[in-house]
């Protein structure tokens, strides 16, 4: 089974990625977690191109063209063959963070975006992503209670990330029967409670 997890920063991703890995581990079950972008040794280098707070002339559609090829090189090295061997994959971010920042928020054309989605994991569809929704207020809210600096990503315009929630959220409706909106407001044991209850609704296994 594919999972991914998508959501703004601070929304509680790798929070909640963590929890359901080890949640797996402890039950038993072959499981692995990855991040995109990243997770290999080439996408890693391709991150730090990405999110370097000197590339400020990065056009969107050079960035997503980046986060496209740090993706293909991972799904084709990591998940795939994990996949083929039984494993729960559990991805933190996948093709969905492209739709909503260069898509939705960077305004790169939304075919353009679908097709290469398409060609960089050629084909691979998460079986379930959970959409992890907080507003902008929150997010300022925890990254000042963090202390937390912004990587070039995060340096972007609040306009920007309103418009990738905003995407995020058509997206949730769009696909509803992948995309499941889960309210990033709740505290930490309440949101993986409501993802185990969606995933044993989907996998006796989990
Ligand atoms: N449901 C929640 N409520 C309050 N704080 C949370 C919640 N989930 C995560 N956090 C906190 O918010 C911060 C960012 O969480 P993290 O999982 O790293 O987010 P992301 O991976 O989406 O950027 C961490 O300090 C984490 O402990
Ligand atoms: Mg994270």
């Amino acid at each position: 089974m594919f999972i991914t997890f998508e959501g703004i920063d601070l929304s509680g991703k790798s929070t909640q990625a963590k929890l359901l890995y080890q949640h797996l581990k402890k039950s038993g079950k072959k499981a692995i977690l990855v991040r995109e972008p990243g997770g290999t040794q080439i996408s890693e280098k391709i991150r730090d191109i990405l999110l370097d707070k000197k590339h400020s002339k990065m056009f969107s559609l050079t960035e997503f063209l980046l986060f496209s090829a740090s993706r293909q090189q991972l799904t084709e090295e990591v998940i795939k063959p994990h996949l083929k061997k039984g494993y729960f994959v559990i991805c933190d971010r996948y093709y969905d963070s492209s739709t909503a920042y260069q898509g939705y928020g960077g305004q790169v054309d939304m075919k353009t975006i679908l097709t290469v989605n398409k060609i960089a994991t050629n084909g691979l569809k998460p079986d379930i992503t959970f959409f992890i929704d907080i507003d902008m207020k929150e997010s300022a809210a925890r990254r000042k209670s963090m202390g937390k600096t912004k990587d070039r990503m995060e340096q972007k315009k609040i306009k920007y990330f309103n418009q990738v929630i905003g995407g995020y959220r058509s997206l949730s409706k769009q696909y509803c029967w992948r995309v499941k909106l889960i309210d990033g407001k709740k505290n930490i044991d309440e949101i993986q409670n409501d993802i185990l209850n969606i995933l044993k609704k989907k996998s006796k296994h989990v």
